[in-house]
């Protein structure tokens, strides 16, 4: 298995990100090595969230900070989330770290509850709205394999076609010259995670 360290964010097509996530059974000093290089990797490439099936961990947790700046706002891991209540609408353009170059509007809830776990195996059940309630929304659908391009309405679906096929042309290519594990290997990886965590 792949320690902390080596963990990198994976980008469409790769298969892990279209695996639905199994609860989370056990926290020890890995998985927060694990937590810390996710948040390290989400500020690095700029982003405000990052699930755990975006550097190929079949776990159901999530990173997030609404500001995307280290040291400022509020860093929150949520394991297990578990959304509810959702209500009001709201549009709002989104992209996403594992679709590089690639931006849509998608609609979500404005408020939701959200019950959870931190790190430390505190409870979290909590009202989020506006930009945060987004976030939650979009990582946690990254943990039911779910992407926010399949939330886009068709139309603005044809618009990012090109960039879609162009990931999935470097995909194979890495695929093909060995730099990315074939899909076998990935599956043992995923397999050896769940057995140790899930
Ligand atoms: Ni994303």
């Amino acid at each position: 298995m792949k320690s902390a360290a080596d963990l990198q964010i994976i980008t469409y097509p790769h298969p892990t990100l279209r695996y639905q996530a199994k609860p989370l059974r056990k926290v020890d000093a890995r998985l927060k090595e694990i937590v810390d290089r996710m948040f390290e990797l989400m500020y690095e490439y700029r982003g405000v969230g990052l699930a755990a099936t975006q550097v190929d961990l079949p776990l159901r947790l999530f990173v997030m900070n609404s500001t995307g700046r280290q040291g400022d706002g509020q860093e929150i891991v949520m394991i297990n989330p578990v959304i509810s209540r959702p209500r009001g609408n709201e549009i709002a353009e989104e992209g996403c770290l594992s679709l590089p170059s690639i931006h849509g509007n998608v609609i979500r809830a404005k408020t939701i509850r959200v019950n959870a776990f931190t790190l430390d195996g505190q409870e979290i059940n909590q009202d989020f709205s506006g930009y945060e309630a987004r976030i939650i929304q979009h990582e946690t659908d990254h943990l039911d394999g779910s992407l926010f391009i399949d939330r886009l309405k068709e139309g603005s679906e044809l618009e990012i076609q090109g960039e879609l096929e162009q990931l999935e042309i470097d995909f194979e290519s890495r695929q093909r010259t060995g730099s990315l594990a074939e899909d076998s290997q990935l599956k043992a990886d995923i397999a050896a995670w769940e057995a140790a965590y899930c």
